[in-house]
Parts: structure tokens; sequence; C-alpha cells
């Protein structure tokens, strides 16, 4: 093959190096930062039970699915997507998908750079607010003198985005493959840490109860119930990486040997269990300190300092927290260029670093709104229910969480589970054609399909 016809594809070391890239992925600003204040605006427990459903029920096996596609394909999205119709008979765009998800992929991280930028502003602001002495009001107002510049923002964007296109341009493998296999358990364990300090609170029992006492007439109340599912599915979607093309990329990274669904499933588990710490930190200083459960995305930045305001030691766990969080979106806004960069590549329209850059301009441009919808653009809506104030990024969000992500996952699945031969599924899956194969497939080809398109009516047309 002519040198410039053979992509730089490499294959992941290990089923754990995958697993890791995965969760490195999966987890990030989406379990911490989105997942409280999600669940707090929309009403707790209610929601995080159709959420851990959603998990178990649409997104392992969908994400089973992406992962499968990726290997198969072997190539960039447009050329996998192309390759799997064409073995499996099917005419149809489907390759257009490829270029739906990796656009996704730019959308969100265009919101999501300014908030990974809060993370870096907030390492050195632990300083400032510490040597301050830190109350609920303090906390709140150094949050709004933050967002409310737009000129502090753009300046931790840029940033956050320089980080990301760097790592993207020099090919993604080595160097944060490395740091996210330390950093990633030091997060776990000092969320861990951060759990046994909550239970200390006198809020404890009340941040549990908020969480997992569900409330079910709120469900039968059809203007509190309407956007719950789907903002649910949608946190599912975004919280596990599905449905923009990330996962399937690092899919066409995996060796043949790999089993898929064993090191889906740690995938899974571990971002829920992340997603679930972070509830139990927050919820607990929350109602401790009677700060404003539906703030919305400021409420991890509000809530987190205020504790370490107060705790033993709370300026060093704060830079910690903060730095660590920093990395877990790191690990995710990687994933989110990656797909876009991979694909102007080898389409060959511009060399590999030359991809990233382009790219990562244009990410970092379409973040300017998102930056100014905190100041200057800020203007309010309600969406299914829920009142939003923060303008185009609140709109950003839900295009692509609630809207895209879900539709995407969804003839993903149909494309799985309905075109592709039953046969290449199971080889993929390798679970021969047992009890097992036989759930996760029944459950890929009817069930999820089904309830998607059941909570996209609801919400919309009901
Ligand atoms: N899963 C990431 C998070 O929870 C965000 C993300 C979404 C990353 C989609 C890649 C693709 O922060």
């Amino acid at each position: 093959m002519a040198a410039e016809a053979q992509p730089a594809r490499g294959q992941w070391s290990s089923r754990l190096t995958f697993v890791l890239a995965a969760t490195g992925s999966a987890v990030g600003l989406g379990n911490i930062w989105k997942f409280p204040y999600m669940a707090g605006e929309q009403g707790g427990a209610l929601f995080v039970l159709i959420y851990l459903i959603c998990v178990l029920c649409i997104g392992i096996p969908l994400l089973m699915a992406e992962v499968l596609m990726g290997r198969r394909g072997g190539h960039n999205l447009v050329a996998s997507m192309r390759a799997l119709g064409k073995e499996a008979g099917a005419r149809g765009p489907w390759p257009v998908m490829g270029w739906t998800m990796a656009s996704c992929g730019v959308l969100i991280l265009s919101f999501y750079s300014v908030i990974g930028g809060w993370t870096i502003a907030y390492i050195l602001e632990m300083f400032r607010l510490h040597s301050d002495g830190l109350g609920a009001v303090s906390a709140a107002s150094a949050f709004s003198e933050l967002t409310g510049h737009p000129g502090r923002s753009l300046l931790w964007h840029t940033v956050f985005m320089l980080l990301t296109t760097v790592v993207v341009a020099r090919g993604v493998r080595r160097g944060l493959e490395k740091a996210v296999q330390i950093l990633m358990p030091l997060l776990l364990a000092l969320l861990v840490f951060m759990v046994v300090y909550a239970a200390s609170l006198e809020g404890f029992a009340q941040g549990v109860k908020h969480m997992f006492v569900a409330d079910f007439d709120k469900f039968a109340d059809p203007e509190a119930g309407r956007g719950i599912a789907l903002a649910a599915i949608g946190q599912a979607f975004f919280s596990l990486s599905l449905g923009m093309g990330a996962i399937m990329i690092y899919g066409s990274y995996l060796p043949g040997a790999v089993s898929i669904p064993g090191a889906v499933l740690a995938v899974g588990l571990l971002d829920t269990l992340v997603a679930l710490l972070a509830g139990l930190v927050i919820f607990p200083i929350v109602f401790s300190y009677g700060l404003a459960l539906d703030s919305g995305p400021s409420l991890v930045f509000i809530s987190m300092p205020v504790a370490f305001g107060i705790m033993p030691y709370g300026l060093l766990v704060g830079v910690l927290f903060f730095t660590l969080l920093l990395v877990a979106a790191w690990s995710s806004s990687i994933s989110l260029l990656e797909p876009a960069v991979n694909l102007l590549h080898e389409k060959k329209i511009l060399s590999r670093s030359l991809s990233a850059w382009a790219a990562g301009l244009l990410t970092w441009l379409l973040g300017i709104a998102t930056v100014l919808s905190f100041n200057k653009w800020a203007f309010g809506f309600t969406f299914l229910g829920k009142s939003k104030e923060n303008g185009i990024f609140d709109m950003l969000d839900i295009l692509t969480s609630q809207i895209m992500l879900p539709v995407h996952g969804l003839l993903l699945g149909l494309f799985v589970f309905w075109v592709m031969k039953r046969s290449h599924c199971m080889e993929e899956l390798n679970l021969g054609s047992g009890a097992l194969f036989q759930t996760i497939y029944g459950v890929g080809r009817y069930l999820a399909p089904f309830a998607i398109i059941l909570i996209i009516i609801n919400s919309f047309l009901a």
C-alpha cells in the first residue's frame, strides 16, 4: 500500500489500556459537574433512578454496539460506516452519520472547554478563597466574578483548548494514557475521601434521601415529570460518551481478541460509580449549608469550595480536587476532538497536526458563545418545564445531549442490531450464542430503540 494511503493505525496494547482510555473519556465533567446539577434541577431520586435504568438497559448495550462498529469498521467514522454498510449490504446514507457524530463532538467540546477552563481557574482560586476565609456567600460571588467576566472565562477556555489540541495534535496514545493511569485511581480515592467527609455533615441523611428515595408523584405531574426521562437519558449518553463516535474511534484501536462486553461493562460501572459518589459528596454539602439545589452549572463550583473552606487541610484537598477534575475533563476532551481530527486527517483534507489545530480553532471560536452565555449574552428560556438561564450554552447542551446523542444512539443500535448480520455481531461480541448473547441482542434490538423512541415522543409530543 502506498505510504499516503496507510493510516497510522495503532492498537491498544491490552484490554486494560482500552478500558482506561474509554473510562478516561467517560469519566469527566459529566459525572462530577453535570450529574449533580441535573439531579438537583430534575428533582433528585426519580431522575437518578431513570438514569440508572437508562445506563443499564440502553447505555451498556449501545456502548457495546458502538465499540463493535468501531472495531469491525477499523477506520475513521465515515469510512467505517461505509465499510460496515457495504458488508451488511445496506443502502442508505449511513456514512453521513460519521460526519454528524464528529460535528457533535466539536459542539460538545465548545462548551465543555469553557467549564474545563473554570476548573483551571479554580485551582488558583482555591488559594485566594482560602486566605479570604470562605462561606457560601463568598463562594457564590467568586463564581459570578469568574463567569461574569468574559475576559477571564475566555482566557481559561483558551488554555483548556490549547491543552486539548496539543495532545490530539501529537497523537493521543502516549502521555495522556499514562497520566490517566495514575490520576484516575487518585480521583476515585479522593472522591471516596470526600464521601467520608460528607457523611460527617448534618445534611448527609437528607442528601442521601434526595438521591435515592424517589417521589413517584412527580412523574404523575405532567408538567414536572415531562422532561425528567429525556434529561436522564441525555445524561446517560453524555456521561458514557455514547453516540458521538469517541468510543467508536477508540473501539477501532481495539485488538480482535479482546472481549467487548467485559470491557464495556467495566467502563459503564466505573462511570456510574463516579457519578453516584459525586452526588453523595455534593448533596450533603448543599443541604448542610443551605445552598440552592437547582443552581445549575454553578453547583459544584459553589458547593465544593464551601466545604473546602471549612474542613481541615481544605486548601490542599481543594487544590487536589480541582486538579483531578481538570485531568478527568482533559481525558474526556481529547476524545471529543479526536473523531473530527481523525476524520479530517484520514480523509486527507489536512495533515494530522493541521487537522487538530483547525478543529481546535473552530471549537475555540464556537466556545466564545458559551463564554458569553454567562454574561453579556445571557438570556433565559424554558425547556420542558425547567427554566434555563444561560441562553446559547443551555441550547447547545440540550441540542447535543438530549437530542443528537440519543438519536445517534438509536441509529447505532438500529444499525448493529437490525442492519448488520447477526452472525457478525455474535463474532464481535464473542460470547457464543448462549443466553447472555441472546439477552444483549434482544435488549439492543427491541428494548433500547423502543425506549429511546418512547422517551423522545413522550417528551416532545405528549
Ligand atoms: N463522558 C464525558 C463526561 O462525562 C463527556 C463526553 C461526552 C466525552 C461525549 C466524549 C463524548 O464528562
